[in-house]
């Protein structure tokens, strides 16, 4: 059976929505396995865009997709997206989405937690979307989060939603100085989002279990990016949840011996959004245009996203921790007409060279990248479709990041649309 993962070798915002909506051509089901509505992945079909959130990139392609249990659901935000999807055309019934009865809610007092802790924090803050990710991911932890199958019994879910107010609403007002919440407001509000999403309310593993015996293809569509993971990443400027393949297995419920392949998503520069280390970031002129160029905005808060060289010491990292299979580089065009290009093959500190990637911040900070120089081009590659109809050194630089990071590229990115790709290696083939 062919599962194919699909996982950010970065901080997010590599490109996943694109690939994830041109690999689902040939996938039967999409699943979404962590984060919630922190993610915004792009989606550009015949000059149209569409911005997912929650609802799985095979979407567009008409593919079953599926919410699994590892997600924080905002429902306002997602009836909000199967209206848009709605308004689109698109058909997105209970046979084309699915939701996982043991993801868990995203509750109004998550999101007022996570706005208000992070003006507390002032110069020290994450740079948090905002969204409510981290408070209701440490009520799962906790164990007072509230399940989609909780949400969907009335009674179980205005006792919980009793129990656990009282200290959220102390915290809120004694500690961060917020507002406290209704209850009885949130109990009407959410009672009629629950009433709307019982339909796609499913156990998913057991139909990826039905799906997987029949020989169906799964695609696994991971939200941010291998150094945002809550253990490997740039902790504490990380997001809550593993975002690394191996999470795919857990926020889906289906067992590791079903998965095929791993591809990493990588662009072919960097970039991160929020605060937090990044050491090939450009300070300077090319840093401006890059980011200008590749219109480097956030999908989900519109930030202007921090732009830098690609870094091998990230990438190589990545494809250890995720098993990598293969990589996809996207936004190949955006260093179209840079004279020169460089690629962070290691760090130095100390006059070490490092080759791993530091788990402390403080040795991080003291890391220098060390780059390698590779000659640019100048022509437009965005109608470039063959390989080998790329420009030598575009060609050069690709082949030189399968060097250095000891991964096959399989696909290439050279713009938006869904047809702007090189499809050297078709994992599904
Ligand atoms: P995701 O979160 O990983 O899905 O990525 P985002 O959607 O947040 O950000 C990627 C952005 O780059 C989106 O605006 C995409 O439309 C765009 N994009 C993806 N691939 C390419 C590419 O190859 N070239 C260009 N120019 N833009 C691309
Ligand atoms: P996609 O799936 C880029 C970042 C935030 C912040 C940190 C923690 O589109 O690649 P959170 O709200 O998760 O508690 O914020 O993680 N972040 C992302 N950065 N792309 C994303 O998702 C992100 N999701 C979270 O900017 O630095
Ligand atoms: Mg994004």
């Amino acid at each position: 059976m062919s599962a194919i993962v699909i996982v950010g070798t970065q901080w997010g915002d590599e490109g996943k929505g694109k690939v994830v909506d041109l690999l689902a051509a040939y996938a039967d089901i999409v699943v979404r396995f962590q984060g919630g509505n922190n993610a915004g992945h792009t989606l550009v079909v015949n000059g149209r865009q569409f911005i997912s959130h929650l609802v799985p990139s095979g979407i567009l392609q008409s593919k079953i997709c599926i919410i699994g249990n590892g997600l924080v659901i905002d429902p306002e935000v997602l009836l909000q997206e199967i209206a848009v999807l709605k308004s689109m055309g698109i058909n997105i019934g209970p046979q084309q989405l699915r939701i996982s009865e043991k993801a868990h809610l995203i509750m109004p007092y998550h999101k007022q937690i996570d706005l208000a802790r992070e003006t507390k924090k002032g110069e020290k803050k994450i740079g948090t979307t905002g969204r409510g990710i981290g408070p209701s991911y440490e009520d799962k932890a906790s164990r007072r989060g509230i399940r989609i199958v909780e949400f969907m019994d009335p009674d179980v879910f205005v006792e919980k939603l009793h129990e656990i107010l009282e200290e959220k609403n102390f915290y809120l007002k004694n500690y961060l100085g917020g507002e406290s919440l209704d209850a009885g407001q949130i109990i009407e509000q959410y009672k009629g989002y629950a009433k709307q999403l019982e339909p796609y309310v499913a156990d998913i593993s057991v139909e990826i279990e039905r799906a997987v015996r029949q020989g169906k293809k799964i695609l696994f569509e991971g939200a941010q990016g291998t150094h945002l993971d809550i253990d490997h990443g740039t902790y504490p400027f990380v997001t809550s949840s593993n975002t690394i393949a191996g999470n795919a297995c857990c926020g889906a419920g289906v067992g590791p011996t079903h998965i095929s392949d791993v591809i990493g998503i990588a662009k072919a520069y960097t970039t991160r959004v929020g605060s937090g280390p990044f050491p090939t970031e450009l300070l300077d002129g090319t840093g401006d245009a890059i980011q200008a160029k590749g219109a480097e905005f956030g999908a989900t808060t519109g930030r202007r996203r921090r732009c830098g060289w690609i870094d091998m010491v990230l990438l190589r990292n990545s494809g250890r921790l995720n098993g990598l299979t293969g990589i996809a580089i996207t936004k190949l065009d955006v260093l179209g007409g840079l004279e020169t290009l460089k690629i962070c093959t290691h760090y130095e500190a100390g006059g070490k060279n490092i080759h791993e990637f530091p788990a402390s911040l403080k040795r991080l900070a003291a890391c220098r990248p060390a780059y390698e120089s590779l000659p640019g081009w100048s022509e437009d590659i965005s109608g470039v479709r063959m390989f080998e109809d790329l420009p030598q050194n575009a060609r050069r630089y690709i082949r030189r990041i399968e060097e250095l990071s000891g991964i096959p590229v399989w696909i290439v990115s050279v713009g938006p649309g869904r047809d702007q790709t090189i499809i050297i290696q078709n994992p599904f083939s």
